[in-house]
């Protein structure tokens, strides 16, 4: 039996544009395709656990406008238990403006919204269901106020935690996070919260443990196409990179991050979850959109079977 997964955090409304070139200052130029869908790094993540199997709740607000009910339903109909989320009057939904290149590289805006407003007594009022969960799940596009007092909840109810500290965030304080069991950064985010530099293997390992020695217990390292560093006080492992052809690499990082809650949660060790959502990632990135690219399980399973052949099924 797979753990429940509590993910407490953003949704957002992707508003994404295909350019072949952005536009310069007072430029107006003509884009190929536009196309809207869910995102949001705290439900991308939660529809990628679901999406593979795992029992998954979400503590998030909407706005009250004609992307809130949208929304909701959406998650939904991925089986996510919605007790949690709810509608905040007179707010908007968060929405992103996305801008995807034709080598599928992203631009994104974030307008938080309703997100803005998720606070530490809905961590509070959400104890009682948060208590059967096995794992939390967060990201940085709700209040840090609110990260800090879920990771301080799961670690006194012995609940495994993971922090995705995505969008980057100056302001996120690392001594706040003590307890917390996955730290999970890419290059450029564990060197502006460390002000240390990650250029090579020696520099990104003492960055991660220079947060270990803060409380945290394990980071993992996102580097893209390198693949991914799992580092921990004593050792530091390396998740190999999946080779695919890019055609939207938007929300590749969330279906790594909620891939590998759900392989947690499943029971696998952390190098095998990150060694298997390396690969649910880079399936992701070949088809456009965020959520509408995220594999179902009998999807991912085939896959899985393309790509890793030396993978017991
Ligand atoms: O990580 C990708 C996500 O970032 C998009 O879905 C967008 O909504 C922003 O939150
Ligand atoms: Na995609």
């Amino acid at each position: 039996m797979s753990e429940r997964i509590a993910i407490i955090g953003s949704n957002m409304h992707d508003l994404v544009t295909y350019v072949d070139r952005m536009p310069a200052p007072g430029e107006t130029v003509e884009a190929p395709s536009f196309e809207m869908g869910f995102g949001g790094k705290g439900a991308n993540q939660a529809v990628a656990a679901a999406r593979l199997g795992a029992d998954v709740m979400m503590v998030t607000r909407v706005g009250d406008d004609v992307f809130g009910p949208a929304t909701l339903k959406n998650l939904a109909d991925n089986g996510i238990d919605t007790t949690h989320c709810r509608a905040v009057p007179g707010t908007p939904s968060g929405v992103a403006p996305i801008f995807v290149d034709p080598t599928g590289e992203n631009s994104i805006l974030i307008v938080t919204g309703a997100n803005a407003i998720l606070s530490p007594a809905d961590v509070d009022a959400a104890a009682e269901d948060l208590r059967r969960c096995g794992l939390i799940l967060l990201q940085l596009e709700v209040p840090l106020e609110t990260v800090y007092r879920a990771v301080a909840f799961a670690s006194e109810h012995g609940i495994r935690s993971i922090l995705n500290p995505a969008p980057a965030s100056r302001a996120l304080d690392p001594g706040r996070l003590a307890g917390l069991d996955f730290f999970c950064p890419n290059e450029s985010e564990l060197a502006l919260l460390t002000g240390m530099p990650t250029e090579d293997e020696y520099q990104i390992a003492a960055a991660a443990r220079s947060l270990i020695a803060r409380g945290i217990r394990q980071v993992v390292v996102t580097l893209g196409s390198r693949g991914a560093r799992l580092v921990t006080a004593d050792a530091v492992r390396a998740i190999p990179p999946v080779a695919v052809t890019a055609v939207d690499t938007t929300g590749a990082g969330d279906a790594f991050i909620g891939s590998f809650a759900c392989f947690l949660a499943q029971g696998a060790e952390p190098e095998a979850a990150l060694t298997r959502a390396a690969l649910y990632a880079a399936d992701s990135i070949t088809r456009r959109g965020t959520q509408k690219s995220y594999a179902s399980a009998a999807d991912f399973a085939r896959f899985e079977t393309r790509h890793a052949p030396n993978t017991p099924p």
